[in-house]
């Protein structure tokens, strides 16, 4: 885990990582480079115009030549500024928040955020999410799902820790069951509040393989700190794998659970 995070931005472990990364470092550089230019040209100004024996300040009439020429630093500034918003920065932007990819060809997950774990729901092989309903809610049944529903049959609801597989993208609908939490996967640059009573899509696509945490980063209560899933990207056979094998330990934990209820009732 710590191989991800450095003196410098965390790894780029997404697609549109390494966009984010550039507009961030391009206006980071350009405001190095207007604040060290202006703090230059005031240094010099304080010098060259400082208060002298002799030297009396003087007030003459600008020309329109001198007018504009004093306004070409501003328009140069001004020219770069719109090209980084409406050329550069919203294409990239666009391109996260409009470009959602089809879930038939995504994994297509929802996370039900609440204080202070974040649980995962996956549709399973029928691509259908089973029904939930806030009157289910248990502590063995974080989302409140309904067994009764066939769509159902195939789910799996995990808390905090998660797979997903490589090479295709992720497309998460999140909510949130409490209170505003906000989904941060730093090596992923994705960061979005889920909210209670929305529903909110949000898509990734990983390009590395590997561990990496889910943060929230939102105040939400005495137990944010501890807010913590991790999200591993797998190879899809791992993936596959992974799936099966928790289904089947929960299948068989159902299947326990019922027969001590059954061997629990009294004999008639
Ligand atoms: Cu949830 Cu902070």
């Amino acid at each position: 885990m710590t191989g991800n995070y450095g003196w410098g931005l965390p790894i780029e472990a997404s697609t549109f990582a390494h966009e984010m990364d550039s507009s961030l470092i391009l206006v980071h550089i350009s405001m190095v480079v207007i604040f060290v230019l202006w703090g230059l040209f005031f240094a010099y100004c304080l010098v060259r115009y400082r208060s002298r024996p002799g030297h009396n300040a003087v007030y003459p009439h600008h020309s329109a030549k001198h007018a504009l020429g004093s306004f070409v630093p501003d328009v140069i500034v001004l020219a770069f500024e719109i090209w980084l918003i409406f050329i550069f920065g919203m294409p990239i932007w666009a391109h996260i928040k409009d470009s959602f990819p089809k879930p038939e060809d995504s994994t297509h997950i929802r996370i039900t955020a609440q204080q202070f774990a974040w649980n995962v729901h996956y549709p399973g092989p029928d691509g259908k999410f089973g029904r939930t309903d806030p009157s289910l809610v248990d502590s063995t049944n974080p989302i409140g799902l309904d067994p009764k529903d066939p769509a159902s049959a195939d789910d799996l609801v995990v808390v905090n820790d998660f797979h997903v597989p490589l090479g295709k993208p992720i497309l998460v609908d999140l909510t949130s069951q409490d209170v505003i939490h906000s989904f941060f996967v730093p090596e992923f640059r994705i960061k979005q509040d889920a909210v209670p009573g929305m529903m909110i899509p949000v898509w990734v696509e990983p390009t590395l393989k590997g561990q990496f945490e889910l943060v929230c980063s939102q105040l939400c209560g005495v137990g944010h700190y501890r807010m913590i899933g991790h999200v591993k990207v797998d190879s899809p056979e791992e993936y596959r794998a992974w799936y099966n094998g928790l289904k089947q330990t929960q299948q068989e934990a159902q299947v326990k659970a019922a027969a001590a209820a059954v061997a629990a009732q009294p004999w008639e």
